[in-house]
């Protein structure tokens, strides 16, 4: 897969209930929606109505938290199944879920955990990927947690356990540009190094949200507005990645909708700024050329 065979959705919002009434009401001016698969696994009921609304006038894509991809529990095929009906009813621009493991012997854990960043992780979780792409009949995007430890066994950098996976499943990436913020902190690495050297052409769609500082480590709890190191790290981005779909998620003290399509907005800004300084940096070479 590449980044050309999904379409350009531009600046959304992670669809969260507090706002169902306002957008099913009012269509905000916002590009697209990325709606939570669980939230919508319904047999029916005001859930599902209104995902036929809010998809009757936005493109959407579909987020999940269960898929437990990196777990060694057996993939759960109900789940997937469930999924892709969804998807089938609903046709969502991709289907993504997280880089992580959400429980293991049967049980749930409810948090979204790193693996071990080793060759045995890789092949374990491409194997998984392959699997659901083909119940999917899809390529799907796996997104980067946030952490708070790390294995002792890992061999590899996070950037590079990523990249392996994306390219050895085919899938693409959604690039949390918080997340990566939040761990370089808490892990001590060079998140400029993260973003440099992730494959552009697997990155579909990015995520923005707040965190909060505790000091001695940052907490992902998108309860905050995204600080302003985060936006910087989205503009390195966004020069080096080019036209990428992004949403704002924001999962706790929710503003009202309009901070949330304003910092859409921002992205947009300071996507369009991120061209223009190309196109002007290129234009002068030419001229000195
Ligand atoms: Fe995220």
């Amino acid at each position: 897969m590449k980044r050309s065979d999904f379409p350009m959705l531009g600046y959304g919002v992670g669809l969260r209930r507090q706002h169902y009434s306002h957008v099913l009401e009012t269509r905000p001016r916002v590009d697209w929606f990325e709606v939570i698969s669980e939230n919508f696994m319904v047999a029916g009921g005001r859930a599902l109505e209104v995902f036929e609304g809010v998809r009757a006038n936005y493109p959407i894509a579909m987020h999940g938290v269960s898929m437990s991809i990196g777990s060694t529990d057996p993939l759960n095929r109900d789940y997937i199944r469930q999924l892709r009906d969804l998807a089938r009813r609903f046709e969502p621009a991709w289907i993504s879920d997280h880089l992580c493991w959400t429980g293991v012997g049967g049980r749930n854990l409810h948090d979204l955990l790193p693996l071990p960043y080793t060759e045995e992780a890789i092949g374990h979780v491409v194997a998984r990927i392959r699997e659901v792409q083909d119940v999917l009949e899809r390529p799907i995007l796996i997104e980067n947690v946030s952490s708070y430890m790390a294995f002792a066994d890992s061999t590899m950098t996070e950037w590079d356990f990523i990249s392996a996976i994306a390219a050895e499943a085919d899938c693409g990436i959604l690039l949390d540009v918080n997340n990566i913020f939040v761990s370089a902190f808490n892990h001590r690495f060079d998140a400029n190094a993260y973003i440099d050297a992730v494959p552009a052409e697997r990155v579909v769609q990015y995520h923005l949200a707040g965190h909060s500082d505790h000091g001695t480590h940052l907490l992902d709890t998108h309860d905050h507005p995204v600080c302003d190191e985060v936006w910087a790290l989205y503009e390195r981005a966004a020069r080096r990645f080019g036209a990428v779909s992004a949403i704002v998620e924001w999962d706790d003290n929710i503003p009202e909708f309009a901070e949330l399509a304003e910092t859409a907005d921002r992205a947009r800004m300071i996507f369009n700024d991120s061209t223009e300084e190309s196109r002007k940096a290129a234009l002068s070479a030419d001229h000195r050329a």
